[in-house]
């Protein structure tokens, strides 16, 4: 590793470099807020939280512990195969053993990018007819967005940059460090 890099906190994950994005204090304080802000509209009720494993682990960890209502959790881990013939892609809820009538669900995700997962994902929980259905981001891409989808909470809205850290992985690794990278440019 170069001085220069020991200096500007670039780290490198695989081939690539990442420098420091969204910082450990800026993370907790939105998530915080948004704690918050959620167990004042879901007061006298019981949510269930599900979180979309692995990138929101970390996210939905911290969430969770500011929560002082009521509130449930389910993780799910969404596997994606190819269907047959003109289905194309298919995407099946791992550890979705929670029946979902009648109660208010948000969906926790680290990031939204094209928007194609949840897009996918979103029929099956309202074929289960839940009372309500939102969805909590800890990243919004909009600009990478495809696939349009009501995000009801964000905690950050960044570029179409790629990111690690904070749950969020490249290819595999950088799930645990505790706060965000961003990509650096050449
Ligand atoms: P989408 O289906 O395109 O919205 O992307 C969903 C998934 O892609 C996320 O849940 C992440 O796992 C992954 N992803 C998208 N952008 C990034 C990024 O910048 N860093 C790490 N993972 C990402
Ligand atoms: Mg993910």
């Amino acid at each position: 590793m170069h001085e220069n890099d020991l200096m500007n906190n670039i780290i490198h994950v695989h081939d690539k470099s990442f420098v420091p994005y969204l910082s450990e204090k800026e993370i907790t304080a939105k998530v915080k807020a948004l704690g918050e802000q959620i167990n004042r509209e879901y007061e006298g009720k019981k949510p269930l939280f599900i979180p979309i494993l692995n990138g929101s682990f970390m996210f939905s960890s911290d969430l969770f512990k500011q929560i002082t209502i009521e509130a449930e959790i389910c993780f799910i881990k969404l596997a994606s195969y190819k269907g047959t013939r003109s289905s194309g892609q298919i995407i099946t809820a791992i550890g979705l053993d929670t029946d979902l009538k009648g109660r208010d669900i948000i969906i926790v995700e680290d990031i939204i990018d094209t928007g194609k997962t949840i897009n996918q994902f979103l029929p099956q929980v309202y074929n289960q007819q839940p009372t309500s259905l939102k969805i909590a981001v800890l990243l919004h891409k909009p600009d990478a967005t495809v696939f349009p989808v009501k995000i009801d909470y964000t905690c950050f809205t960044i570029p179409d940059k790629f990111v690690v850290g904070y749950g969020l992985d490249y290819n595999g690794l950088g799930r645990n460090l505790a706060q965000l990278y961003q990509l650096k440019d050449d």
